[in-house]
Formats: C-alpha cells, sequence, structure tokens
C-alpha cells in the first residue's frame, strides 16, 4: 500500500536503507534487452523514493490493450527495462475501456506506485483519476498518446506523429505521381479512434500533405467522405474499417470504375481494408494501401505486395526513452534536453516544449523519428537492423 508523502528524514532512511544493501535488488529479467544501458543500469540505491516509505520503487505501466501487436510489446519492453533498473513494475492492459483504464490506474496508485506510465484509451477521460496521482505525488508519463485536459501530466513521450500521417500521404503522391497527373484518382480515407489524440496529427499530416490534390480536383474520395469523424474507425477496429470500406466499394466503386488507393492510418485498419478489397473491388488495377507500425501480420501483407507501405515507429527506441526519462524523475531530476545530450542513443530524439498543449498546459516531450518502409526499403531497414528476423522455416520474428 501506497504510504504518506516522504519526508527528509524517511529518504535520508531510505537511503541508508538502500545503500546498506538491504532495498531493491534489480530483478533479472527473461526478456533481454539490447538498448543502451547507461542511462537505465543506475543501482536502485540512486532512486529516491518520490512519494511513499515503503521501501519499494514502484512503476505502473497502463497500456490500452492486448488487441495490437504493438502494446503487447511496449508493455514488454517498458517492462524488462525498469526492472532490470531495480523497479517494480505493474502492468496492466485495459482492454480498451475507459473505466477499467480508470480503475486499473487508481489501483496502482494505491499498490504504491511512484511513476505511472499510461497510453491512454481516450485521451480525454483521464483527468479525475491523474488528478488523484498528482494529488499522491506520483510522477506521470504520458506515453505515445498525449493525455489531453490534465495539469497533472509531466512529460510526452511518442513519435513525430503528424510526420506519420505526411509519410503515408507523400507516398501515396510519389507513386500516383500526381504533380503530373493529367486525369483524375481516386483515394479513400480510413483513419483512426478520434478518441486517440493521435488520430488528429495523423490526419492533420496526411490532409495538409494531400490538399494540393484534392483542392485541385485531381485527388478524389468518391464516396464524398473525407472528414476526420466520418473517415474515423473507433478502436482502431479491422472488423471496422473492413466493413465500412465494403460499403464504400460496394456503392462507389462499381465495375469499370477504379480506386486507386487506400489511405489506412494504421496496420490493423490496414488489415481490413485489404480484406474489403480482395472480397468486394470488382476491378484489377492494384489499389496503394498505407499503415503504419510494422505489425508482422503487415510485413507479410508488404513482402505478398497487398499492402503497400508502412510507418516505421521503432518501439524500443521509445520505451528506451521513457525508461531514462522515468529514472531521471524518480531520482527527483527535472530533465529537460540534457537527458538527450546526456545520453549514448544511437538514434535521434528531440525536445519540444512549445507544441503538445494538452488544453490545460503545455506538456514537455520527447519525439522520435518515424521511417517509411515500403518493399524497396523492407530488408535493409527491419531485418538488416535487426530489429526482425526470419527463423528457419521462414517466419518473420521481432528480434530487438
Ligand atoms: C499509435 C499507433 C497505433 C494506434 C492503434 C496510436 O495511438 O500511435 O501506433 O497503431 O494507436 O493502437
Amino acid at each position: 500500500m501506497k504510504k504518506a508523502k516522504a519526508g527528509t528524514l524517511t529518504i535520508l532512511l531510505l537511503t541508508t536503507f538502500l545503500l546498506s544493501g538491504c532495498g531493491l535488488t534489480p530483478k533479472t529479467s527473461q526478456d533481454e534487452v539490447n538498448a543502451p544501458q547507461n542511462a537505465i543500469n543506475k543501482a536502485a540505491s540512486e532512486y529516491v523514493d518520490t512519494h511513499s516509505d515503503d521501501g519499494r520503487i514502484v512503476v505502473g505501466i497502463s497500456m490500452p490493450d492486448r488487441l495490437l501487436e504493438r502494446w503487447n510489446k511496449d508493455g514488454s519492453y517498458l517492462r524488462a527495462q525498469f526492472e532490470k533498473s531495480g523497479c517494480e513494475v505493474l502492468l496492466r492492459f485495459a482492454n480498451n475501456l475507459i473505466d477499467t483504464q480508470e480503475n486499473d490506474i487508481r489501483d496502482m496508485i494505491n499498490e504504491g506506485a511512484d511513476l505511472l506510465v499510461v497510453t491512454a484509451v481516450d485521451c480525454s477521460a483521464l483527468s479525475d483519476v491523474l488528478t488523484e496521482a498528482h494529488a499522491a505525488n506520483v510522477k506521470i508519463i504520458a506515453y505515445d498518446r498525449l493525455i489531453m485536459e490534465s495539469d497533472a501530466v509531466d512529460y510526452y513521450v511518442s513519435f513525430d506523429n503528424y510526420k506519420v500521417g505526411q509519410l503515408q500521404a507523400e507516398y501515396i503522391i510519389n507513386t500516383l505521381h500526381l504533380p503530373t497527373a493529367q486525369s483524375e484518382r481516386h483515394i479513400e480515407f480510413v483513419t483512426g479512434d478520434p478518441v486517440d489524440n493521435n488520430s488528429r496529427y495523423f490526419y492533420n499530416g496526411a490532409m495538409n500533405t494531400l490538399l494540393p490534390y484534392l483542392s485541385s480536383g485531381i485527388l478524389v474520395p468518391l464516396s464524398g467522405q473525407s472528414g476526420f469523424y466520418e473517415t474515423s474507425t473507433a478502436q482502431w477496429s479491422t472488423d471496422l474499417a473492413q466493413q465500412r470500406l465494403q460499403i464504400i466499394l460496394n456503392s462507389y466503386y462499381p465495375e469499370g470504375t477504379d480506386l486507386d488507393a487506400v489511405l489506412c492510418a494504421n496496420d490493423s485498419t490496414a488489415l481490413g481494408a485489404v480484406r474489403a478489397l480482395s472480397s468486394d473491388y470488382a476491378q484489377k488495377n492494384k489499389v496503394l494501401v498505407t499503415g503504419q507500425d510494422a505489425d508482422i501480420a503487415n510485413i507479410y501483407s508488404i513482402i505478398e505486395g497487398t499492402q503497400s507501405m508502412t510507418v516505421f515507429k521503432a518501439l524500443r527506441q521509445e520505451s528506451v526513452v521513457t525508461v531514462s526519462l522515468g529514472l531521471s524523475l524518480l531520482e527527483g531530476n527535472t530533465p529537460a534536453s540534457d537527458l538527450i545530450t546526456s545520453s549514448d542513443w544511437d538514434f535521434s530524439c528531440s525536445y519540444n516544449t512549445t507544441d503538445y498543449d494538452n488544453g490545460s498546459k503545455t506538456v514537455p516531450s520527447y519525439l522520435l523519428e518515424p521511417i517509411s518502409i515500403t518493399q524497396s526499403n523492407l530488408e535493409a531497414e527491419l531485418f538488416d537492423t535487426g530489429y526482425y528476423r526470419r527463423n528457419s522455416a521462414g517466419l518473420i520474428y521481432a528480434a530487438k
């Protein structure tokens, strides 16, 4: 159980306790990680428990669901690295349910969490529980999705999500040769979950990039659907994406009418789009399908040619930044760009203190770079770099 906020004396006693070797012993994890270890290998004795005097350093991780490959990976990467650094980790998945996530977070506060790493199911629904966490002196990192309308959020770690949408749109512009196209091209949009704050960034990045071609009329959604809500996909569901595109194909793309591209915001929606195209599209032309996440099922689709591209976000890097940030917060620091300059990360990360306003405050943010993946750079970017490997039967698995 969480106890009262630690006073100076308690901190001194705790530090003495830890330094005497009787404190937390870093647990060895089965889930070996290759992350840079400079920032995450510190002994538990260097950390000051920020809100409890129970002798534990507890990190609560709240992920939105287990349905997507990525949140399972994020959860296990984060857990392995925090445990390796001597923290006790509580990891919960919310089944995409707002109430479940609120309860999970409340439980983790009660179980003594000193730090919470949260990917919100609904980015605007956590204000109350996070206010409670803040009052208990728990540090809060919004992981991947910015949590809105809460001044309790201390930091945000993610990718440049506007750029994700830009990369998807640029792929379509270049592959369809839109700058020189003489006749109309047809596109449909399958965008993200509207309660996920990232969906807006993806949508704006894609739409602003496509705007000149949509405005000139060279690129047209025959369904007439291009608004954020009308193209959105609740819970990023593959089935809903498939059903919506099937309806569009049957209503607006009869035999003789080509569809050229489906801009899907991520890989789960791309799976649905590919299924709809294979069952309900009458024409023979290759339809471009975009995605995001480089999930293994989608890598197979790219190799087969049913999906055209995805946007890869190195989750390992996102977790390395989050763990370094979290440990620094647990030490009582106020990290800024020095978190990056003092690291030996072999990837680029920027620190932003101006652009991520959550409605209550501008949240200091660490942002990583997404990469566009097609058949032509898939081997070099994903396999030669060691993120993915093939086993002796040729099956792909995530390696780092
Ligand atoms: C993440 C994507 C993911 C989507 C669905 C977004 O917030 O940034 O990587 O595909 O959620 O879970």
